[in-house]
């Protein structure tokens, strides 16, 4: 048995209990995911964001007019399609009452904790009730407030429910001159602050809202300030992204998983290759994909926001449910490891990937290796190994260089993979470069 070097105060500084200056052999590591939480958070936004660090992984849902043409959520400016034209969707999108009922079920079961859906798109058509315009879901062809039942599904789910919300749009007629015109950029500016009021005023009490898009202005002339102070007025709970153009309380790295350099962050992605439903985009994502982008986010100290892109009548494509159904099944027996869990030095595998919950290092086999799993690096001793979803005991060995599972079946156990608890007498710490460098080496020859 190995005796760890570090000692404790380094295994917790690396463990993200403070960023630190990381020792030379974590060099290859990427340095920002030493530091979930930024050495700047005040106390508010540490309290405002409990929730969302523990929560880990989010439904989003792009659905809106774009959803019945399915042909991806850009499709009014990527073929030209003139306003007009494009208007009369609103009177053909006719979805079927509390289709966000299945979509909060299937979150739930998914293992999500929160949702965030569109409450506008670029396109400028409002899912909510407004009285800032008439292009909106209540007086066109649904005939009712979607951004309601949205939010109603998600809270009978025990839920936490975001909005987003585009500042960018292609409908307004001030959403393109308003970057030379000042009258217009007046008007459009007055127009997106009266509704990001109504949607913080209108719905009791939302848990996120998420801004895209910020063109043609920057967050001066949307007045972004201004308008945050007033959302975090009226909902002082409210958790908002970076894409105002003001940092605030997360990053929102997209279709890519990137820990930011201390600062909160929430990694977005689609299922397939688009957001809003698009009927002939088959380019899904195995579950097993879904499942490891998910651990490499806890692992890293981020958030998963996995979208849905629900067809025009509001049901999800067939490939998301049986997607999300398999992920939910593998979190239903080791979701423990990811929801709640810490930031997590160890990374270094060619079939295996880590998350961490205190002193408990998990161990995710992606490539099932047969008889005997080996954790090259690890310097933290290990007490007791099962597996995660059984919680059956494993039979182990450790010395300087590495760790071992033994006696273990010649296929997964799990499927799509299989975790083990591997319960450590301090923090995990993985230290490779140790291995290569005071691994015992024979003469030259044999
Ligand atoms: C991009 C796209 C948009 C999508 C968003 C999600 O900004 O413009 O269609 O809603 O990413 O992050």
């Amino acid at each position: 048995m190995t005796t760890p070097r570090l000692s404790r105060r380094d295994a917790l500084k690396l463990g993200g209990a403070a960023a630190g200056l990381a020792p030379a052999f974590l060099s290859a590591q990427p340095a920002e995911a030493m530091s979930a939480e930024p050495a700047s958070a005040d106390a508010d936004r540490v309290r405002r964001m409990k929730w969302w660090h523990e929560a880990k992984f989010g439904m989003f849902i792009h659905w809106g007019l774009y959803s019945t043409l399915g042909r991806h959520e850009w499709a009014m400016e990527e073929e030209g399609i003139p306003v007009a034209e494009y208007e009369k969707q609103a009177w053909s999108f006719k979805p079927k009452p509390n289709a966000a009922r299945d979509w909060a079920r299937l979150a739930k079961q998914a293992g999500m904790k929160y949702m965030v859906m569109t409450s506008k798109h670029h396109e400028g058509f409002c899912n909510f009730n407004t009285k800032t315009t008439n292009y909106n879901a209540v007086q066109t062809g649904p005939g009712r407030d979607l951004v309601k039942e949205y939010l109603d599904a998600a809270r009978a789910e025990g839920l936490r429910a975001g909005l987003y919300f585009s500042l960018m749009d292609w409908h307004h007629p001030d959403g393109a001159r308003c970057k030379t015109d000042e009258a217009a950029r007046r008007r459009f500016v007055d127009y997106v602050h009266a509704q990001a009021r109504e949607l913080c005023t209108n719905y009791g009490k939302l848990d996120v809202l998420w801004y895209d898009v910020n063109w043609p202005l920057t967050a001066a002339g949307w007045e972004s300030a201004k308008m945050n102070a007033m959302v975090r007025k009226l909902q002082p709970d409210i958790i908002l992204n970076d894409r105002s153009g003001i940092p605030e309380d997360f990053d929102t790295p997209e279709q890519e998983i990137h820990a930011s350099k201390g600062r909160n962050w929430e990694a977005c992605m689609t299922m397939n290759d688009s957001w809003g439903y698009h009927k002939a985009d088959d380019n899904w994502k195995t579950p097993k994909t879904v499942i490891s982008n998910l651990i490499t986010c806890a692992r890293d100290g981020g958030n998963y926001l996995l979208n849905i892109g629900p067809l025009p009548d509001g049901s999800i494509p067939p490939e998301s449910v049986k997607i999300l159904s398999e992920v939910g099944q593998w979190m239903s027996r080791n979701g423990t490891s990811v929801i709640g869990s810490d930031l997590c030095q160890p990374r270094s595998s060619t079939y295996l990937t880590f998350t961490r919950k205190a002193k408990t290092l998990y161990a995710h086999v992606y490539y099932w290796p047969g008889e005997t799993v080996s954790i090259g690096g690890l310097q933290t001793k290990v007490l007791s190994a099962k597996y995660l979803a059984t919680g059956k005991p494993v039979k182990f060995d450790q010395d300087d260089f590495r760790v071992r599972l033994t006696g273990l079946p010649a296929n997964a156990p799990d499927h799509p993979l299989t975790s083990f608890a591997l319960e450590c007498a301090d923090v995990p710490i993985q230290n490779n470069d140790k291995t290569r460098i005071q691994r015992p080496r024979r003469g030259v020859g044999i």
